[in-house]
C-alpha cells in the first residue's frame, strides 16, 4: 500500500471555543443520579481495531467527546468511512484505507492516535504515525510499543516526528514488557492479533479498556486469551470480521463524580458502572469515611462530614488509577490532619496544584512525585487555569465546594475527556455555567446572587 498525502478532514465537530470557561458558584452539596458514559480510553483503542477489518463494524456507547472526534477524524483520513449513526453509535468500515501515514496537527494532541500504529501495521505490515501528545503530565515513552513491534519482526524507526513502521512479515513472539504500559500491551496485542503463529506479551498492562479491547478483537474473530491478567496469549488469524460492539463504561468518568459526592458532602449515585472496576476507588472513599452503596449497575456515594486523612500511591490496576490522583488530592486536602499522595505512574502530574493552593488548600509537593497535604476546613474560590483533562476536572469539583465564585479557565481540556460535564453537574444541582466573556461571568453571578 502506498503512502498517498491526500487530506480530507470529515468535520464530525469543530475544536473547542478557546474562549469558553466555566463560571462556578461553590457551596452547594451534589445531590442526584448521573448516568456514566461509555470508556474514552477504551473507544480510542477499539476505533483503530475497528479499521483491522475490511467488514463493517458499529461500536455503541462510545462517549460524545473532543478526543473522540480527533481519533474520528484521524480514521477518516486514512479512507476508513466513519459514520455517525447516532450521539453514542458509529459506524466504521476500513475497507477502503488509502493512506497509511496519520500525522495531522489533530493527532498530535492525542494519545490515542497511535494506536493506528499496532492496528494498520498488524492488517498493511505498514504504518507512519505521528509521535503522540496528549495531556502534558510527563516523558511519556513509546519505547515499550516499538520493543513490542520489532519483536514481531517490525523495523521501526522514528523520523521527521513520525514513528515508522514496516514488516515483510508479522510472526508471533514472546514478548516481556520491561514497564506495565496500557499503551504499549494494546498496541501490541492490535498487531498480534493478525501477525502468524502465538504471541505471548508478559507484564501486560490489566485495565478494565486492555480488557474491552480484546472482547472486541475477538467479536471480530480475534483469538485473544488472558486480557485482564499479566499474561495476553494471541493467536494470530488471517483476518477480522465486522461486529456489532459497545464499549465499557468509563470508570474514570464514575469516580469522578464519586470524589465530587465526597468533596460538596453530596449524595451521588453513578449509573451504568461496572462496581468491579472502581473497587480501588470504592476503597478508598470507604477509607475517608464515606459510606459507599452498590448495586449491580450503580454505586451510591453518600457523605456527610469532612473526609479523614490517609495515604495513596498509584498503581496500575488494579491499584489505584492515576487518572483519579487529583480527584483524591481535592478530597483530602479537605480533611483533618496529614495526608500524602504519591504518583507513581507519570512524572508531571501534580500541576494542577499550583491552581489548588490559590483557592487555599495547603499541599507542597516534593520531587516532583509526592503531595504533602494539610488539610484545610475550606476551599475559596478564584480565578484558576486547567492544567490537563484530570487536574481540570478534580479543580472543577474543588470550586464545586469553595466558597463564593470560581471562574475556571481552558476548559476545553475537561471537555476532551468528560461528556456534558457541566450539564451533568447542574443535574446534580451544581451551579455552573458554561461562559465565555467576563460580562458573562458577571452576568451569572448576578444571576445566581
Ligand atoms: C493511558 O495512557 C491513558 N491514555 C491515560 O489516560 C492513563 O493515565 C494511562 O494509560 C495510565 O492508566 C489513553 O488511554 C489514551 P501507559 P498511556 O503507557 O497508554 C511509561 C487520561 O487522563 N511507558 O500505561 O500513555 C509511561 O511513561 C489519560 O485519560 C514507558 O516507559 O499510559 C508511564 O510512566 C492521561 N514506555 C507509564 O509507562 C512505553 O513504551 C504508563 O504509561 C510506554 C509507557
Amino acid at each position: 500500500m502506498a503512502f498517498v498525502e491526500k487530506r480530507q478532514d470529515v468535520n464530525l465537530r469543530t475544536e473547542g471555543n478557546q474562549m469558553e470557561q466555566y463560571a462556578i458558584k461553590g457551596g452547594n452539596p451534589l445531590v442526584g443520579e448521573v448516568e456514566i458514559a461509555g470508556a474514552k480510553n477504551a473507544a480510542l483503542p477499539i476505533f483503530a481495531a475497528a479499521a483491522m477489518t475490511d467488514e463493517t463494524v458499529y461500536i455503541d456507547n462510545i462517549p460524545d467527546v473532543r478526543d473522540i472526534d480527533v481519533m474520528l477524524n484521524a480514521l477518516s483520513v486514512t479512507g476508513v468511512m466513519v459514520k455517525r449513526v447516532g450521539r453514542h453509535r458509529v459506524m466504521v468500515n476500513g475497507g477502503n484505507v488509502h493512506n497509511l501515514t496519520v500525522d495531522s496537527e489533530g493527532c498530535k494532541k492525542i494519545r490515542g492516535s497511535y494506536y493506528l500504529l499496532g492496528a494498520f501495521l498488524g492488517k498493511y505490515k505498514c504504518a507512519e504515525v505521528v509521535l503522540p501528545g496528549g495531556c502534558d503530565i510527563g516523558s511519556r515513552a513509546v519505547d515499550q510499543h516499538l520493543k513490542g513491534f520489532r519483536a514481531l519482526g517490525a523495523e521501526v524507526v522514528i523520523e521527521h516526528g513520525l514513528i515508522k513502521a514496516r514488516a515483510e512479515h508479522l510472526r508471533g513472539s514472546h514478548i516481556y514488557m520491561d514497564k506495565v504500559s496500557v499503551g504499549a500491551t494494546i498496541n501490541v496485542m492490535m498487531a498480534a492479533t493478525l501477525a502468524e503463529g502465538m504471541t505471548i506479551i508478559e507484564n501486560c498492562a490489566k485495565e478494565p479498556h486492555v480488557v474491552d479491547v480484546a472482547s472486541f478483537l475477538n467479536s471480530c474473530g480475534a483469538n485473544i486469551k488472558g486480557a485482564g491478567t499479566d499474561v495476553i496469549r494471541i493467536r494470530g488469524v488471517a483476518r477480522l470480521h465486522g461486529t456489532d460492539y459497545a464499549i465499557i463504561p468509563d470508570q474514570i468518568e464514575a469516580g469522578t463524580f464519586m470524589f465530587a459526592a465526597a468533596v460538596t458532602k453530596g449524595d451521588v449515585t453513578v449509573k451504568n458502572v461496572i462496581p468491579k472496576h472502581l473497587e480501588s476507588v470504592t476503597a478508598k472513599l470507604l477509607e475517608i469515611g464515606c459510606e459507599v452503596e452498590e448495586a449491580d449497575d450503580c454505586i451510591r456515594v453518600v457523605a456527610t462530614k469532612p473526609p479523614m486523612h490517609t495515604q495513596v500511591r498509584t498503581l496500575p490496576y488494579p491499584g489505584f488509577p492515576t487518572d483519579m490522583q487529583p480527584q483524591i488530592t481535592v478530597a483530602l486536602a479537605l480533611a483533618r490532619g496529614t495526608s500524602i499522595v504519591t504518583e507513581s505512574i507519570f512524572e508531571n502530574r501534580f500541576k494542577y496544584v499550583e491552581e489548588l493552593v490559590r483557592m487555599g488548600a495547603d499541599i507542597k509537593v516534593e520531587g516532583g512525585d509526592t503531595a504533602i497535604i494539610s488539610g484545610v476546613p475550606r476551599y475559596t474560590g478564584a480565578s484558576i487555569t486547567v492544567p490537563d483533562l484530570r487536574g481540570g476536572a478534580a479543580l472543577v469539583i474543588a470550586a464545586l465546594a469553595a466558597e463564593g465564585f470560581t471562574m475556571v479557565d481552558n476548559v476545553k481540556y475537561v471537555e476532551r475527556g468528560y461528556e456534558d460535564f457541566h450539564i451533568k453537574l447542574q443535574g446534580l444541582g451544581a451551579q455552573i455555567e458554561l461562559v465565555e466573556t467576563e460580562k458573562d461571568f458577571q452576568k451569572f453571578k448576578l444571576k445566581v446572587g
